[in-house]
């Protein structure tokens, strides 16, 4: 289900930015009449596309086992804003006004794919986790957090998107291992780890049996 909900965001999201870029366009080369014949034609599958997005949005932001982050909240500005300004800059032929929600909707969807205000990569966070937590436990910690608990839950039991339970899970250090390094199904790979990453991340996910 949320699998399901997740393509059709992104797709409408992918369509949403291809159409403001288009609208742009036309206001770059001072088209009004073109504009118009657009704006006419398209009014209701608009407003369709911008349900769309929203609810899809609300719904996978109530389904996600971490809920409201830093992140979501700025996903959820910026998506604003960029249709605002995409409303005022057609509206007023305004380029800058067309470029900002251009810029706002590229901004938002980078944002979806690395969840970091910064844009930085979820490896390199991830890196930097490993190298400045104190022990091994905080390493696990910070990296389970950066990776998997978007999925799985800070306790290993959300079971978002049919991610297994880690509290329950049966299998050996090297099967969970090999999980990690090759994914599965909706689970990605993460092959960009080291070992020693996976190692600490390994030691993290078998202490949720205890719990
Ligand atoms: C996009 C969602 C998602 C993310 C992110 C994710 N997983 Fe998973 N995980 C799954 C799904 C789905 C399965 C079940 C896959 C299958 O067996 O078909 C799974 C299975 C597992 C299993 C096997 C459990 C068992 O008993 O079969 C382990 C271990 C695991 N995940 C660890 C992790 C770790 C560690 C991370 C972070 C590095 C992570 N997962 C990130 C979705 C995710």
């Amino acid at each position: 289900m949320e699998t399901g909900i997740l393509h059709t965001h992104h797709l409408v999201v992918v369509i949403y930015t291809l159409f403001i870029a288009l609208n742009f366009v036309v206001v770059l080369a001072n088209n009004r009449n073109a504009l118009l014949t657009i704006k006419a034609k398209t009014r209701f599958v608009r407003i369709i596309f911008e349900v769309i997005l929203l609810g899809t949005g609300v719904f996978l932001m109530l389904k996600s086992p971490v809920g409201i982050s830093d992140y979501v909240i700025v996903k959820w500005v910026t998506v604003i804003l960029g249709i605002v300004f995409f409303v005022l800059g057609t509206k007023k032929m305004n380029a800058i006004m067309m470029a900002l929600s251009l810029a706002m909707f590229v901004y938002t969807y980078l944002l979806g794919s690395t969840r970091n205000i910064l844009l930085k990569p979820e490896e390199m966070r991830v890196r930097e986790a490993y190298l400045n937590e104190p022990d091994d436990q905080t390493k696990g910690k910070a990296i389970y957090d950066i990776a998997c608990a978007r999925c799985h839950g800070e306790d290993g039991k959300a079971g978002y998107r049919k991610a297994k339970n880690l509290a329950i899970s049966e299998l050996s250090e090297d099967a969970k291992a090999g999980y990690i390094k090759m994914g599965r199904g909706i689970m990605p790979s993460y092959s960009y780890m080291k070992e020693e990453e996976i190692q600490v991340l390994v030691k993290y996910i078998n202490k949720f049996k205890e719990k």
